[in-house]
């Protein structure tokens, strides 16, 4: 009888907490707006920018006039003279339930698109110490697809005098991504390093700083890439459209995965006893849908799950932004043991094209926007 009267309370407990989860989400989705819907009217004070009011393929960015930016205190208002894009732009972008969950569930809550910028600083905010109007600058933002984009003081470097702009742009998050994921490897002088997906925006770097930390790299990619990532140093190229690397006899210490297209156990069978595989790129560049949603689901499984049973790692990680590793990446391009290869360089109206570019998963490179 008792237990009856339990179960009866346990079912309306859940039934009344699924209502109420409806209700908030339904209120949290109707809610879910952004500037596209308050700004109705002209910009006080108009700059050209890069805007998405709607989820959905590079056909839904806008080429608008927007509001100039003001810094906080800790800000920089910097003039944009270049921008990259990047794997993150497009996942901004895309619509899929992930996103949504992440970054507005009606609409995208920021309108705002480009991460990596190259500029002028034009005002700095009272607590501003390191820079000055006038100053070169390079680093991390939001929305540095516009004339103008605010950063943190945090998140920028001063650009070596030497290295032109578009180039300085295309360093940031695919650069940290590369330094911090090749340190995840614990990577050591000598050592055996495999780059899969060699060829990419984070690929280029990871190729060269994997050589000016002195170990043997091999580069994956496919066969119009092989003279370019022997251009920037790779000791042997494996074209995957005629071999799969983990069906050779060669054994690396560290694999730096972009591409992620193989298993764990096919992983494994190419790792030394106590090798690590560096899991950069989960989903895959230019992979879309229910493929990158397993491939991202999969290799989390391998790295939390898999790995702590095994000697040989899968190592995950996040792309910090990180004042120092910029300041270090900085350097190797001063030193010459860095050069950042663009592929294309487009204008701010043309970001769209650009992106839709870059989504197809094959840019050799980075991808760079001049802002005039
Ligand atoms: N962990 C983080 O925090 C973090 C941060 C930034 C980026 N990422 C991830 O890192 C990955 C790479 O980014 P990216 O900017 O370098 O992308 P990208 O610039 O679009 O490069 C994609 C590269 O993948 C190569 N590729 C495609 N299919 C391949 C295959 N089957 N085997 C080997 N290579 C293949 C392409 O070369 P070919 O043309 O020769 O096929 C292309 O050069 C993305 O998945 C991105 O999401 C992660």
């Amino acid at each position: 009888m008792k237990l009856k009267r339990i179960l009866k309370w346990s079912a309306r407990g859940i039934l009344l907490a699924l209502i109420l989860a409806f209700l908030v989400g339904f209120i949290a989705y109707w809610r879910s707006t952004n500037e596209c819907d308050r700004n109705t009217g002209v910009p006080a004070n108009p700059m050209k920018a890069i805007v998405y009011c709607e989820y959905g393929s590079p056909d839904v960015l806008k080429f608008e006039d927007v509001e100039k930016p003001v810094p906080n205190d800790n800000q920089v208002l910097i003039k944009v003279r270049a921008a990259s894009l990047n794997a993150f732009d497009v996942y901004l972008i895309r619509d899929s339930w992930l996103g949504r969950l992440i970054f507005g569930l009606r609409k995208p809550r920021d309108t705002r698109l480009g991460q990596d910028i190259a500029g002028q600083v034009e005002a700095v905010g009272k607590n501003v110490t390191q820079f000055k109007p006038g100053d070169e600058v390079f680093g991390i933002c939001r929305g540095a697809l516009a004339e103008y984009a605010c950063a943190s003081e945090r998140a920028l470097i001063m650009k070596p005098p030497n290295v032109p702009f578009e180039q300085a742009a295309s360093l940031p998050l695919a650069g940290l991504t590369a330094l911090q994921g090749l340190r995840e490897g614990k990577i050591q002088p000598g050592q055996k390093v495999l780059i899969n997906g060699a060829t990419g925006g984070v690929g280029t770097f990871a190729v060269q700083i994997a050589k000016s930390f002195g170990a043997e790299v091999t580069a994956v990619c496919s066969t119009r890439n092989v003279d370019l990532v022997r251009s920037i140093g790779a000791d042997h190229v494996i074209d995957y459209t005629k071999e799969d690397f983990t069906k050779s006899d060669q054994r690396y210490d560290v694999i730096f995965d972009n591409v992620c297209n193989h298993s764990f156990t096919e992983r494994r069978r190419v790792l030394t006893p106590k090798g690590i595989c560096v899991l950069a790129g989960m989903g895959g560049a230019g992979v879309k849908g229910s493929e990158a949603i397993g491939r991202i689901a999969g290799n989390l499984f391998t790295a939390r799950g898999l790995s702590s049973f095994t000697d040989q790692k899968f190592a995950q990680y996040r792309t910090k932004s990180s004042k120092q590793d910029l300041i270090m990446l900085g350097d190797l391009i001063q030193a010459g043991k860095l050069r950042p290869v663009v592929e294309r360089t487009y204008k701010l109206n043309d970001a769209p094209e650009a992106l839709r570019y870059l989504n197809e998963g094959h840019a050799r490179g980075k991808i760079v926007i001049a802002v005039e």
